[in-house]
């Protein structure tokens, strides 16, 4: 029997959440990105659900994860590996974003807000299943390598503060992704990989896009806010990311995403 709880128009968005197979999980995040949430009511969803765990990838802290050069097949399998874990990491969390967060956002840029996330679920989707057919071209498949948890954690520690998670999951780890992509790209072509390299250079681009969708609604965030909202960046960062930032930036990248040179350098490593 239908109830009014089911009429939430959030319960979707916890559905692709709670979906174990990855494939299902970047199915049902286009699909809904495709048909729209709007409506969400001012108040929490007391249940929201948190991701769920799977059995395969086996999950190892970051400092165990095996390093390898990209000149071997195991060495660019496990680079493409990581690149999907991140992927579907980042499906759950544009669709946490949108349904755990949407109802602090003040009436009329709600459903703006909402659909700003649902795009970023889609590329990130269409992320994921582009790199899960990559790895099975190079005769492996996602799950079939240990990934870490640094993304699920991150998302974890911040699930209570829409400002929190903005700062940490697109500004400090997607952030850092344009940092680190280029660097990939002209190794994977170095080690004549052209097809991965293909891929992370879309994902590169669009995640510009991601970048600067944090950075609009970390300032919208902020507007209120006595202090500016590059102070507050400041103290969330350091609260929550506490080693800091690593350099070297991509200045070029974060600049594009309107991502301000004062904000990040006042946190990076000396
Ligand atoms: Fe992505
Ligand atoms: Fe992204």
């Amino acid at each position: 029997m239908p109830s009014k709880r089911m009429a939430d128009p959030r319960l979707p968005l916890g559905e692709i959440l709670k979906a174990v197979d990855p494939r299902e999980k970047a199915a049902l995040a286009l699909k809904l990105a495709n048909e729209g949430v709007s409506g969400i009511p001012d108040s929490p969803l007391s249940d929201w659900p948190r991701p769920v765990r799977r059995d395969e990838p086996p999950l190892r802290p970051p400092n165990e994860m095996p390093k390898r050069g990209l000149g071997s097949l195991a060495g660019r399998q496990a680079l493409m590996h990581a690149i999907a874990h991140i992927e579907l990491n980042a499906i759950d969390l544009a669709a946490d974003m949108a349904g755990r967060f949407a109802h602090v956002i003040p009436l009329p840029e709600r459903d703006s807000f909402v659909a700003d996330w649902l795009s970023v679920m889609s590329d990130e989707a269409r992320h994921f299943l582009m790199v899960a057919d990559r790895l099975e071209q190079m005769d492996t498949r996602y799950g079939a390598l240990p990934a870490h948890e640094g993304l699920f954690d991150a998302a974890a520690r911040t699930s209570f503060d829409i400002k929190a998670r903005l700062a940490i999951a697109p500004l400090v780890l997607e952030a850092r992704g344009l940092d680190v992509t280029p660097g990939m790209i002209e190794r994977l072509r170095r080690a004549g990989d052209d097809s991965s390299a293909e891929v992370l250079t879309v994902i590169y681009t669009e995640e510009i896009g991601h970048v600067a969708t944090g950075i609009r609604w970390f300032r919208h965030c902020c507007s209120g806010d006595e202090q500016s909202p590059a102070e507050i960046f400041k103290s969330l960062v350091e609260q929550h990311f506490p080693g800091g930032l690593k350099r070297p930036f991509n200045d070029e990248a974060r600049e594009e995403a309107g991502f301000e040179r004062q904000w990040y350098e006042a946190l990076a490593k000396s």
